[in-house]
């Protein structure tokens, strides 16, 4: 390794919401996923990180949100930095620093901003001279959402290929600039509570339990494909339309797995959002592992949308945000 200089990093990562719904992993190691998904990076909505690899340290320690972490987070944690340790070639354990700007119960997982940013952190920290694609691979394989969120506007996370494993490199790759399309995201919050159940979780049972877990597996690079046509042609309501089914389709086959995201909420916010867009408001609805919605509106109607949506019972509060940039190094 080389000098002091190159031992700490701080970095900025954005969260990112799914248009196109990542869920299920191929079989064997290396976390690669079943199905494509794009997502737009978040504005605003960020995890910063500080990575110190220090000698003098006996074990990586971490700490989130100012309280020290233990368990399950520090374990996925360490195992992401023995990856940089291995490849830079030393042993050093790290301290990390990681603090959400936006509220961690906001129903937006930090776990996409949350690896993206330790991913880049630890990289530069440790010196090591990998590019966005190989940064962007090492953050897929503690989450794969998180890969998406190196890269700022519209994000495509490839299927791994069937017969992958721990060797396959799969970044993924930025397909439009945030100011593409003119789209704001309204996230509405239905509880203040953490989920249930994970993603992983959620993933395996549904692969094990769900009889439709084959249909999704053709549906969703149907629905994918689709959508990155509309995304191209800058067609928002196009890409609103199956950014809500892809959404429908990846709730539908876990809840026949016997996982359940959605709450009386969710239901509540999809019907009114259903009679507001009838009524011409356009909006489209998108769900992640929790019960929370995001709202796709146009920039231009955001006001009327988000007074509209504040009315329905069960919303909490309404987080809104815009298309952002991609993770950056704020001092190396
Ligand atoms: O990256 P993970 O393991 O947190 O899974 C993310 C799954 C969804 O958020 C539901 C969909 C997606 O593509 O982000």
């Amino acid at each position: 390794m080389s000098g002091v200089g190159a031992r700490r990093a701080e970095v900025v990562a954005h969260a990112n919401i799914a248009l196109s719904k990542y869920w299920g992993k191929r079989a064997g190691a290396g976390n690669l996923p079943a199905v494509p998904s794009l997502s737009v990076t978040l504005a605003g909505l960020s995890t910063r990180t500080a990575v110190t690899f220090d000698e003098g340290l006996a074990r990586d320690e971490l700490t989130l949100g100012g309280e020290a972490a233990h368990g399950l987070p520090l374990t996925r944690a360490s195992a992401l930095l023995d990856v940089v340790r291995r490849a830079a070639g030393f042993t050093a354990r790290a301290r990390v620093i990681s603090r959400n700007d936006f509220p961690t119960a906001s129903g937006l997982a930090s776990s996409a901003s949350g690896f993206a940013a330790l991913a880049l952190a630890a990289v530069r920290a440790a010196g090591l001279p990998w590019d966005d694609a190989r940064i962007s691979d090492l953050a897929r394989r503690s989450s794969a959402s998180a890969a998406r969120s190196l890269f700022g506007g519209f994000v495509e996370l490839p299927a791994g290929p069937v017969d992958g494993g721990e060797e396959t490199f799969l970044p993924a790759r930025p397909v439009a600039p945030p100011s593409h399309l003119d789209l704001a995201v309204l996230v509405c919050v239905t509880t203040e509570g953490s989920k249930a159940v994970g993603s992983t979780a959620g993933m395996i049972e549904t692969a094990r339990r769900s009889p439709f877990y084959d249909a999704w597996l053709t549906e969703a690079p149907r629905l994918h494909g689709m959508l990155r046509e509309a995304l191209a042609a800058g067609d928002l309501p196009r890409v609103g339309e199956l950014a809500e089914s892809s959404a429908l389709a990846m709730h539908a086959v876990a809840f026949a797995g016997g996982t359940t995201y959605v709450g009386a909420s969710t239901l509540e916010i999809l019907a009114r959002l259903r009679a507001l867009r009838s009524d011409g408001l356009p909006m489209w609805a998108t769900m992640d592992a929790g019960p929370h919605v995001k709202v796709l509106v146009p920039a231009a109607r955001v006001e009327e949308s988000r007074r509209a949506l504040a009315e329905v019972p069960g919303v909490l509060r309404i987080v809104e945000a815009r298309p952002g940039p991609g993770a950056w190094v704020v001092e190396s």
